[in-house]
C-alpha cells in the first residue's frame, strides 16, 4: 500500500513551490488543458457543466469555473488547496466546494444517501484526475480510483487522466547522473523497469508507466465496471502532453511571446496523439467516455 500521508507532507511543504513549478511546465499544461477545452466541446460547451478535479492541487483547472463551470475541488494537500481558494478569489470565482481526501478513501454514493458528499453516482459531465495516479504505488489502489470516478460521471461523461512515463525518469537521470543506472542496477533500477514503483526517494513515493500500461490499466477498470455496475468506461484517447519535446527540450519556449509560444503548441498539439511519440512525452493524459 503506498503511503499517502508522504505524499500529502511532500505537497504541504512544497505548495508554493509546486505551484510555480507547474506554471513554468508550461506546455504540459497548455497541450493538457487544449485537450480539455476539446472534451469541453464535446460534451456541449453551451451549458455550464459540472465538474470535479481530484488531485486538484493548487487550482491550476480554476480556469475552468471562469469560463462559467461549476468546478469541485479534492486533493490529499490541505496547503495546495488553501493556495486554490486563494486563486479562486485572485480570479474572481466561486468554486462549488473544495474538499481535502484522499482519492484512495473516495466512497461513492447516492445524494439521498450522503446529502453532504460531493462524491455522488453519476454527478458530473466531466472529472479530472491529473495527480493521483502518479503517486499510487498499487494497482489496486489505481483501479479503486478510477472505478470511482467512472461511477461519479454520468453517461457520456468523460474522464481525463494524467500519468508519468518512465522514460521520463530515466531521461532525467541519463541528463543528471548517467552512472547512477548501472550503479544502482541491482538493487533498484531492474524492479523499478518491471513494476514502475520509485521508491528510492524517501520523502516522496511515484509511480511511472507507458502508453501499454495505460491502456491495460482501463481494461482492467471497464472489466471491472462492467461486472460490478453494470457500465463501462472506453479509453477513446491517449496524448503526449509534451509531445515531441519531452525531457526539457521545451524549455526555451516559455521565453518566447505569447504567439510565438501559442504557434508552438498548435504544432505539438497537432501531433499529440502520434503512437511514435508517446514515449517522448514525460505526462500521457489519457482521455475516456463513460458507458
Ligand atoms: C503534480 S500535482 C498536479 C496538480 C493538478 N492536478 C495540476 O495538474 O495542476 C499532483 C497532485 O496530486 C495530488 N495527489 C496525489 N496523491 C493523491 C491522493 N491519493 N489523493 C488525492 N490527491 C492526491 C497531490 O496532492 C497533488 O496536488
Amino acid at each position: 500500500m503506498t503511503d499517502t500521508q508522504i505524499v500529502a507532507d511532500w505537497y504541504n511543504r512544497n505548495a508554493a513551490l509546486e505551484h510555480d513549478r507547474l506554471n513554468n511546465c508550461r506546455l504540459e499544461f497548455s497541450i493538457s488543458l487544449k485537450a480539455i477545452h476539446q472534451c469541453v466541446e464535446l460534451l456541449g460547451e453551451q451549458r455550464p457543466l459540472r465538474i470535479l478535479d481530484v488531485g486538484g492541487g493548487t487550482g491550476r483547472y480554476v480556469e475552468l469555473a471562469r469560463r462559467g463551470h461549476s468546478v469541485t475541488l479534492t486533493d490529499i494537500s490541505e496547503s495546495e488547496l488553501n493556495l486554490a481558494k486563494s486563486l479562486a478569489t485572485e480570479f474572481g470565482v466561486t468554486l462549488e466546494a473544495i474538499v481535502t481526501a484522499d482519492a484512495r478513501s473516495i466512497q461513492v454514493g447516492s445524494k439521498e444517501d450522503n446529502p453532504q458528499s460531493i462524491f455522488i453516482t453519476s454527478a458530473y459531465d466531466l472529472i479530472l484526475c491529473q495527480g493521483p495516479m502518479y503517486h499510487l504505488l498499487e494497482e489496486s489502489e489505481r483501479l479503486h480510483v478510477l472505478c470511482a470516478c467512472a461511477s461519479m460521471l454520468r453517461p457520456g461523461g468523460i474522464l481525463a487522466v494524467a500519468f508519468v512515463t518512465r522514460y521520463a525518469h530515466l531521461r532525467d537521470i541519463a541528463q543528471r547522473e548517467p552512472a547512477r543506472l548501472a550503479e544502482e542496477f541491482d538493487s533498484f533500477y531492474r524492479e523499478y523497469l518491471s513494476s514502475g514503483k520509485y521508491t528510492r526517494n524517501p520523502t516522496m513515493t511515484s509511480h511511472h508507466t507507458s502508453a501499454e500500461g495505460i491502456r491495460g490499466l482501463f481494461r482492467k477498470v471497464d472489466g471491472q465496471l462492467r461486472t460490478r455496475e453494470n457500465v463501462g468506461l472506453a479509453l477513446t484517447r491517449i496524448l503526449a502532453c509534451e509531445g515531441f519535446l519531452g525531457g526539457g527540450l521545451a524549455g526555451r519556449l516559455g521565453d518566447l511571446s505569447p504567439g510565438s509560444y501559442e504557434r508552438w503548441v498548435d504544432v505539438v498539439m497537432q501531433f499529440a496523439e502520434d503512437e511514435g511519440l508517446l514515449g517522448n512525452a514525460d505526462h500521457l493524459l489519457a482521455i475516456a467516455e463513460r458507458k
